[in-house]
């Protein structure tokens, strides 16, 4: 079952998780197949801030959670370096199944799940949309420019407001890309008035290197 927060949710909170039961039994794709878990996505409808990533990976498909692996490590410590907990954000990604061997989402399966997406949107109402990766990027903000060129930038469309920026699996892959993921969270932690370390702060770095030796180990890069 979809987490909640607590025994008596409140009307929001009871919507989202419906949302996410939904999740559990679709079959609106082929991936319904192959998948072990569907992974709506965690957090509270209460959340100021949502993080929108790819698709669920090999860890995530038996976990029904997302970003539990190394790439999600590193999502978790860039979020408490600006002072945000996991606890206080939505985290979910555009497809809530996992295509196997981590392939990258099809059209068609997209398409599937954009419903699931909007209505967890549209019940939360957070205040930014944290845009992780091309395939986010291109779901949410399909004219916008490529993400190389518009990360780090807050984007007001359709009375929203979206930051895209790296996968934090994309900068395992390509530690250059690390900065820039950095600097782009001491953006949102400036629109968002949140207290937290300096992004240079060692608890970083060391997620870092971490999740990158995790990552190696499981072979999952
Ligand atoms: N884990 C997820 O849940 N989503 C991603 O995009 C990558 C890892």
């Amino acid at each position: 079952m979809p987490e909640t927060t607590g025994a008596d949710p409140t009307p929001k909170q009871s919507h989202l998780d419906a949302i996410g039961a939904q999740v559990l039994t679709c079959t609106k794709c082929a991936l319904h197949r192959t998948r072990t878990l569907g992974v709506p996505g965690v957090g509270p409808a209460t959340a100021r801030l949502m993080a929108i990533g790819e698709a669920p990976g090999e860890r995530e498909d038996k976990e029904g959670r997302p970003f539990v692996g190394a790439a999600g490590r590193l999502l978790t410590e860039l979020l408490e370096g600006v002072g945000l907990s996991r606890q206080d954000i939505f985290i979910t990604n555009v497809i809530k199944s996992r295509p196997p061997g981590n392939r990258d989402p099809l059209p068609e399966e997209v398409l599937a799940c954009s419903d699931y997406l909007d209505a967890q949107i549209a019940v939360i109402q957070p205040e930014v949309i944290l845009l992780l990766g091309r395939h986010a990027l291109q779901r949410l903000l399909p004219n916008a420019p490529g993400i190389s060129r518009c990360h780090g930038q807050l984007i007001r469309a359709d009375e929203r407001t979206y930051m895209p920026c790296y996968h934090p699996a994309a900068a395992l892959y390509q530690a250059s890309l690390l900065p820039a993921l950095r600097a782009d969270f001491e953006k949102l932690r400036m629109h968002l008035g949140t207290q937290g370390e300096r992004p240079a702060a060692p608890g970083v770095a060391g997620a870092f290197e971490g999740a990158k030796r995790e990552a190696e180990q499981l072979g999952l890069f």
